[in-house]
């Protein structure tokens, strides 16, 4: 059996935040769900989150996974005094105890999976990820024997200078045999330097403990403040980026691009700089997505181009083309082979195939059929300062430059409508209609 806990009481002083540390996001996930996640690989039995600072908000971020438990240290008093506060709730529990940092948040699912092999292979007492650092300022460091058995592990403030000389940093990361480490954590002492009981000095009464070197540090990187967070970022999206990059998408400056680990990317999609793809997007093959895009909680099929433009919570088919500057803000559903230009806002609208809006247009609450031409400023006057009323315009209607909508109407099919006309009643197929003042020239008309 495994069981894993998550170190998430402390308050995280060094984000200067109301916000708990472990709860501040990283992409599309916080730091703690994150921690979580690298430890589904193992397939643990139970997961036990020790909770304190604000530990109502994470368990009310976090209330949607399942299977997780929460455990309160109601005092901080260490990472040892932490673990401690397991024994109640681990009473029967027989096998091996995965701890991680909460604020460990970039742990590859493969790195966990070989440390908790490492340690039931070697029948281990504790078994715990190191790595040498250039600079290891802030980190326990781990001394170990001639057979890579760890001997003790000493926090960066407890090192005399010639331990501060040691390299190899301990990364919060460890696998412990249950049974031991229950026996080992009732000797715990305060006698450090913040007077606190460090899960670390276990290692002085357990053996065998091992040390697992991990090669890519960013892995083990603990976020303490928002410069850290920024760090971690950049390796996150590193790894995505590069992820996409082996799998078929082209990517011009990827420096300036963000995709979120959510989305989906089809074959020969091409991002252009300046491009932010976030929470579950899929974006079909052949598609130019930017430069200059949001794009969040959207469908985009095959072979779409979007230029300079905003899209959140909408569907846009096939074969379409959508900017400069356009903003479809939710709900929308776009057929194929549609056009949708400069300056044109939609919300909340069903547009058949082979539209066009392709100028100064709004479009709110609308459906709108087939091979509909929509003229230049067209709007749907959606609002009556109470409710919002819903626009209807058939197949093939063409309306012209500067039309308003007064909803709720319904147009025809095969419609005309003239240029500048405020409609507010309901159009029949095949007509011409046309709703504004005649206009008058008054000539030989002289300035007062
Ligand atoms: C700890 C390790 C250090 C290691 C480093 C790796 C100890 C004594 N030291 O130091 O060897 O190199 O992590 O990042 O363990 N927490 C609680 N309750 C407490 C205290 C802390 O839940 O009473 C939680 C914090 O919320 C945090 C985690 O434990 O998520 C680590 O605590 P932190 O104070 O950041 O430990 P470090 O000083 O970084
Ligand atoms: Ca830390």
């Amino acid at each position: 059996m495994l069981a894993v806990a998550i170190l998430a009481a402390g308050k995280g002083t060094r984000m200067k935040s109301k916000l708990p540390k472990v709860l501040h996001p990283l992409g599309s996930k916080s730091l703690v769900e994150r921690a979580i996640e690298s430890c589904k690989i193992v397939k643990p039995h139970r997961t036990l989150v020790i909770i304190g600072y604000e530990g109502d908000k994470i368990e009310n971020a976090l209330n949607h996974l399942e299977n997780v438990e929460f455990v309160q240290q109601t005092e901080q008093l260490g990472t040892g005094h932490a673990i401690m506060q397991l024994l109640p709730h681990l009473k029967d529990f027989t096998g091996d105890l995965l701890v991680l940092n909460g604020d460990v948040p970039l742990l590859r699912p493969e790195t966990v999976e070989e440390l908790v092999n490492t340690h039931q292979k070697n029948k281990n007492a504790t078994t715990l990820l190191t790595a040498n650092l250039k600079n290891p300022q802030g980190y326990g460091r781990v001394f170990c024997d001639g057979n890579n058995l760890v001997t003790q592990i000493v926090e960066d403030r407890d090192c005399n200078s010639a331990q501060k000389q040691n390299h190899r940093i301990n990364a919060g990361v460890y696998c412990f045999n249950w049974q031991c480490l229950k026996e080992a954590l009732p000797q715990l002492t305060t006698n450090n330097d913040q007077q606190e009981y460090y899960l670390t000095e276990v290692v002085d009464f357990l053996n065998p403990v091992m040390a697992l070197d991990v090669h890519d540090h960013s892995e083990i990187s603990g976020i303490n403040d928002r410069c850290q967070l920024a760090v971690a970022y950049d390796v996150l999206q590193a790894r995505v980026k590069e992820g996409w990059m082996k799998a078929g998408v082209t990517m011009i400056d990827p420096d300036s691009i963000t995709i979120d680990e959510t989305v989906q990317l089809g074959i020969d999609v091409t991002i252009e700089p300046q491009t932010h793809i976030r929470g579950n997007t899929i974006i079909g093959a052949n598609c130019k997505i930017g430069p200059g895009c949001l794009i969040e909680n959207s469908i985009i099929e095959d072979n779409t181009t979007v230029l300079y433009s905003v899209i959140s919570d909408s569907k846009i088919s096939a074969n379409t083309r959508i900017g400069p500057y356009a903003h479809l803000r939710g709900g929308v559903e776009l057929g194929e082979n549609c056009r949708v230009g400069n300056f044109v806002e939609i919300k909340k609208s069903s547009i058949g195939n082979k539209t066009n809006i392709a100028h100064l247009s709004y479009i709110g609450d609308a459906t709108l059929g087939n091979q509909v031409n929509i003229g230049a400023g067209t709007i749907t006057a959606n609002y009556d300062g109470v409710k919002k009323h819903p626009t209807i315009i058939g197949d093939r209607t063409k309306t012209g430059s500067n039309s308003v909508f007064v909803a709720p109407v319904t147009i025809g099919e095969d419609v005309t409508v003239g240029a500048g006309s405020v409609i507010t009643h309901d159009v029949p197929n095949d007509s011409l209609a046309i709703a504004r003042g005649k206009q008058k020239n008054i000539e030989g008309w002289k300035k007062p």
